[in-house]
C-alpha cells in the first residue's frame, strides 16, 4: 500500500492577530482526521500568562491542545518571551539570540516524531528574528510550503498580495489560503474574496466565517488540505 503523502507546512499571516493559532490548530486536527499523527510548533512565542503557576503562551497551549502526540515542550517552543512585543526585541531584553538553526534542529526532531508538523510564525512573513534573519528565512530554512492566512479586513487585499510576493521571492510554494473572516462587518467581502480568489497564486483552502466562539474542529470543517 502507498502511503498517504504527509502535510507538514508553515502558517503565515497578513498580519499579527488574523487567524494563524486558529488556522494552525484547525490543520492540526483535518490532518488527524486524514489519519496522520500530528504535532503543531510555535518556534517564536512572545507574550506570557500564568497559569496553573506556569508562565506560559496560549498558541502555544492552543496548539498542544490540537496535537495528536505529545512532544517536549521545549521542541514545539524553542523561543519563549514574556512581553507581547516584536520577538528580536523581546530577545534583545532577554539577551537571547534567536537562531534559525536551532529551530531547524527542534523542527527536524518533531518531523521524526510525527508525520505532519504544523508550524505557526509569528505576527507577518517578514517579522524579524535577529539582525539577519526573518521568519521567511525560518520557513526557507524549514524547507515547508506555506499557508497564508488572510485575515479578511480593510486592507487585506494588500498585505495579502504583498506577502504572495514575498513567499515568492523566498522560493517558497505559498500551497493555499485561508479567508479569515475576522470583521463580520467588512464591507463588500464577497467581492474582496473573489480579488483574492484571482490574485493569489494558490487555492483557497477555506472561508472562515466569524465564530462568536471561534473553535478549532468547527474551523476544520471549513477547510479542504491541499492535494
Ligand atoms: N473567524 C474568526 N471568528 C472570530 N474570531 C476569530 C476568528 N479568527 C480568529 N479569531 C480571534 O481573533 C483573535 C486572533 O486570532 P489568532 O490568535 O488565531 O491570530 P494569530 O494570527 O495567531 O495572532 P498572533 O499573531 O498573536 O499569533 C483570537 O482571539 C481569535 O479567537
Ligand atoms: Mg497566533
Amino acid at each position: 500500500m502507498v502511503a498517504a503523502p504527509s502535510f507538514s507546512c508553515f502558517v503565515t499571516g497578513t498580519d499579527t492577530g488574523v487567524g494563524k493559532s486558529l488556522v494552525a490548530a484547525a490543520l492540526l486536527h483535518a490532518c488527524r482526521a486524514r489519519g496522520f499523527t500530528t504535532v503543531g510548533m510555535k518556534p517564536v512565542a512572545a507574550g506570557c500568562e500564568l497559569i496553573e503557576g506556569e508562565w506560559r503562551n496560549e498558541d502555544v497551549e492552543a496548539l498542544i491542545a490540537a496535537s495528536s502526540i505529545s512532544a517536549p515542550r521545549e521542541l514545539v517552543n524553542p523561543y519563549l518571551f514574556n512581553a507581547a512585543i516584536a520577538p528580536h526585541i523581546a530577545a534583545t531584553d532577554a539577551s537571547v539570540t534567536i537562531s534559525g538553526t536551532h529551530i531547524a534542529q527542534c523542527y527536524a526532531r518533531l518531523a521524526e516524531l510525527a508525520q505532519a508538523v504544523i508550524v505557526e510564525g509569528a505576527g507577518g512573513f517578514l517579522v524579524p528574528l535577529n539582525a539577519s534573519e526573518d521568519m521567511g528565512h525560518l520557513a526557507q530554512a524549514l524547507r515547508l510550503p506555506v499557508v497564508l492566512v488572510v485575515g479578511m479586513r480593510l486592507g487585506c487585499l494588500n498585505h495579502a498580495m504583498l506577502t504572495a510576493e514575498a513567499i515568492h521571492a523566498r522560493g517558497l510554494t505559498l500551497t493555499g489560503w485561508v479567508a479569515n473572516r475576522i470583521d463580520p462587518e467588512m464591507p463588500r467581502f464577497e467581492e474582496n474574496l473573489a480579488t483574492l480568489q484571482t490574485a493569489l497564486p494558490a487555492p483557497l483552502l477555506g472561508t472562515l466565517p466569524f465564530f462568536q466562539q471561534p473553535d478549532a474542529h468547527a474551523a476544520a470543517a471549513c477547510l479542504t488540505l491541499p492535494a
